[in-house]
Parts: C-alpha cells; structure tokens; sequence
C-alpha cells in the first residue's frame, strides 16, 4: 500500500474516473483554495482508491464555516452547474455534466447522547470529522488544496490496516454507540475479503451483552437488515452472524443451524439464476432480500414470526410476502417432490397463490431435482402464459359475453401452458367441440 499519492493523485484520478469527475476534483481543491477552505476526499473513496476497486461515490469534506455550501456555490456558479444544498446537514450535492455527482459535507464532530441514538452533530475539523467515522480504513482523507495535493492524512492507522486487510474501530464504544456498525463490519468482511481485528470482536460481543441492537429503532434495524440480506454474499454472512451470535441479538428465536446454512446458500446460486432468467420480468416487485428473510424465519413458530415483523415494521408489502402460508407453501413443495411430472396448468394452480420470494425459497429448499424443475417453470414466467384465443374471437363463436369467458379463456390458457394445444385453430376447435351444445342450447 502507497499512500504517497502526492505524485501521482491526479494521474490515478484520471485512470480511475471519467473526465468531468477527474478534472472537477482538482478543480474543487483550487476552488477552496480561493475562498479559504480545506478540501479533502474521503470515507470510502479514499479506500477504494487504494484498494483499487471501482469507485462508486465521491464523498468530499470542506473544513471551515458552511465549507461546504460555499464551495458548492462557488463551483456551481464558476461551471455553471447544478447544485443541491442541505443547508441543515450541512451538505451539498454537485450535479456535473454526463450525470455524474459529487456529494460535500462541511467536516463535523459528533457525540453520541445516549448508546444506539441518532448522533448530536457540531461542526468540528477534518480529524475530528474522521474521528467520528466507523473503522480506521474510512478514516483516511486526501487533501486536495494545491500545495498539498494529493497528501494523505492517516490519523488512526487507516493504510496499514488497508494493507493486513483488517478492520477496526477508532474507539471501544463504537459499536454501541452506534450498533449498525456490528452490520457494516460484517458486510465490509465479506465484500472487501476483510477480517474483524480479535479485539473488536470482543467489542461487539460486548455491545451485544449490553443488548446494543435491541435499543436500535425498528426503522434502521431493517435497513441494516436490508442490506445485509442483498449482498451476494449473503450466505456465508448470515452464517457469521449466527456464529457471533448476532441473530440472537436481533431475535433470540433467531436459528442458524445446518438446514438454515444449506438452504441460503442454495438460495444465492439461485437469486443469481432468477437475476438472469427469462421470467424474471414477470415479477416486477420481486425483492431478493425477501426471499433470503423467508429463509432466515422458515423455521421459526408462527408466533415468534409475528414479534419478529412488528419489530421491524416493514412495509405493508414485506409483510404480507413474509407473512405467507407456509403450510401450505409446505405441502405444495412436498406434491412436487412426489410428483414432478404433474401437468403445468397444475403447477401453476398450486404456486400462484405464493410471493414470488417464497417460491424461490422453495426451489432453493427442495433437494429433488424434478421438483426443482417445477418450480423454476413457474418462475421462469412460461406460466404467465396467455391463450391465443381472445373475447373478440369468443364472440365471434356467438358465445354471449359474460363470466363463462373467464372461464374458457382460462381453460385455453391451461391447455397452452400444458402442451395440449398449439395453434389458434385448435384452441377454436376445442372451443367448438366443448361449448358447441352449450351454445346451440343457448340459440
Ligand atoms: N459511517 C459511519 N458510521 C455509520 C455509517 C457511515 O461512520 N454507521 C461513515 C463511514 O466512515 C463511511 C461514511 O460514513 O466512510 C459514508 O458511509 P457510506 O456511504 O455508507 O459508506 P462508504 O464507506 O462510502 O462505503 P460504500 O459506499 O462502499 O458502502
């Protein structure tokens, strides 16, 4: 790791960023400059850049009185951009050319009033603004003013951490300061290939013997699950979680046995193949963090299922999906384990009534090949089949317009999902051969 990028910033910037990103940096350092302000890069830029992973947002501290919004400004009118101000958060946001944004905040301190609350914020300088940050690799900063371009300011041991892989908190509270950090670590592991420093771990035992995420409020308790259950590595992250027992500290009844690590596993091979297939048009809703929360809860009783949602407060939507009928999920499974060669149009009687996530969960569930099969039928939308046959042509049959074409066109739609008919014609033909008394009763 080099964190000498005194040289060579404005080259890596223009290796790793499109022109108006790479040239508007520079510029914001020269900028401050002017107006008597410090401009720095940092949080997960600064890391990304040394890891060399794609960028994915530009994040830039202004240290001095409103830094941020007067930069902003004075960007803004010297490129004639867009900018967005947060005057109460004390952030700004750039919006460049080729739809590209720069996101600045004036650099602040924070203290935390209670463990677990939302943080009391005052502005404070660029190490105190770093200070405030989760781990020591986000605690790096670049500064951008130009006779010190491109120098790193490393207060905590950001860069040797970058380079033994290993992540670490500024200060033993921090977790219970603030408990989503126990998620952030766990994800930061997984995405970056990172290890929890040993000490840290016995930090977040600690924060979870002091019953840390319990005082978390519902809404960001779900966030934070959100984005843990949406990685593609959700798998072995959810067996971490379970390992250090942080499960138990979202819900006590909360399991990670065998079945629980078989079953999630088998889910991201397949989230990743309903990602790509045909059929996943069909089911514009769909949520993969669902489908591994209906994995997660599969076996939970139904009365610990109920706590667990209410404390989460989800959405009316989530909640009905989780809430979906596992009996009966159970039993349908269990038909087309014994069964597979049962006619689609049946299939897709038994499966309809599901959340698309439950029967993803189902298929990731069932070690029967055939039965497997089945269900990626359905989801792969060949059930969403439509007959070739429409009103105007039961119409046309002197059929009377009603309920009856419901009926029928729903039968149509069976004998096409199950093969038996083809073409329009025969779709006519059985019309005929199946209503025809029915319609010369009715004449
Ligand atoms: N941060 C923090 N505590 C949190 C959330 C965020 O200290 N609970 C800090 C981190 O230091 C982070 C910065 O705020 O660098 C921005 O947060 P975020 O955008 O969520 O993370 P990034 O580090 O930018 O990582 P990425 O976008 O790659 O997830």
């Amino acid at each position: 790791m080099n964190p000498n990028l005194e040289k060579s910033l404005d080259q890596r910037l223009k290796q790793e960023l499109p022109p108006p990103l790479s040239q508007a940096i520079p510029a914001l350092g020269r900028m401050g400059e002017k107006l008597g302000l410090r401009v720095f890069l940092v949080g997960g830029f600064v890391r990304d850049l040394l890891l060399h992973r794609q960028i994915l947002d530009i994040d830039i501290a202004v240290e001095g009185r409103e830094g941020a919004a007067r930069l902003a400004l004075g960007f803004s009118r010297q490129e004639k951009i867009l900018v967005q101000g947060y005057p109460h958060f004390g952030t700004a946001t750039l919006h460049l050319p080729g739809n590209y944004r720069i996101d600045l905040a004036t650099t602040r301190k924070e203290t935390y009033p209670a463990p677990a609350a939302l943080p009391r914020v005052r502005p404070g300088n660029i190490h105190e603004d770093l200070y405030r940050r989760d781990f020591t690799i986000n605690s790096l900063a670049l500064c951008l003013h130009p006779s010190e371009f491109g120098k790193m300011l490393d207060p905590f041991g950001g860069c040797l951490d970058l380079k033994r892989r290993r992540l670490r908190v500024l200060h033993p509270r921090s977790f219970s300061d603030d408990p989503t950090r126990i998620f952030r670590a766990l994800r930061f592991e997984q995405r970056l290939g990172f290890r929890l420093a040993p000490d840290n771990l016995l930090l977040i035992r600690k924060a979870l013997a002091a019953n840390a995420i319990s005082r978390l409020s519902g809404t960001r308790l779900l966030a934070e699950i959100k984005f843990s259950l949406s990685l593609p590595e959700t798998a072995p992250l959810l067996a971490r979680m379970g390992r250090l027992r942080i499960l138990a500290g979202i819900d006590p009844s909360l399991k990670f046995g065998p079945e629980t690590a078989r079953v999630t596993r088998s889910l991201q091979k397949s989230l990743q193949w309903f990602g790509t297939a045909a059929g996943a048009g069909n089911f514009p809703g769909f949520e993969p963090w669902v489908a591994n929360l209906i994995a997660l809860t599969a076996n939970l009783p139904e009365k610990k299922l109920e706590h667990f949602v209410a404390r989460l407060a989800p959405s009316a939507k989530v909640r009905k999906k989780i809430a979906w009928d596992r009996t009966r999920g159970k039993m349908a499974r269990e038909m087309l384990e014994a069964n597979p060669r049962m006619k689609k149009s049946l299939i897709f009687s038994q499966l309809h009534q599901f959340p698309p996530e439950a029967i993803l969960f189902l298929e990731a569930q069932t070690q029967k090949e055939p039965a497997r099969k089945a269900l990626r039928f359905f989801l792969h939308g060949q059930a969403f089949t439509k007959p070739e046959t429409d009103g105007q042509d039961l119409k046309r049959l002197g059929i009377p317009p009603g309920p009856l074409y419901r009926e029928i066109l729903a039968r149509l739609r069976d004998l096409k999902m199950n093969g038996e008919t083809r073409t329009k014609k025969q779709e006519l033909e059985w019309v005929r051969k199946q209503y025809g008394p029915h319609l010369r009763n009715h004449h």
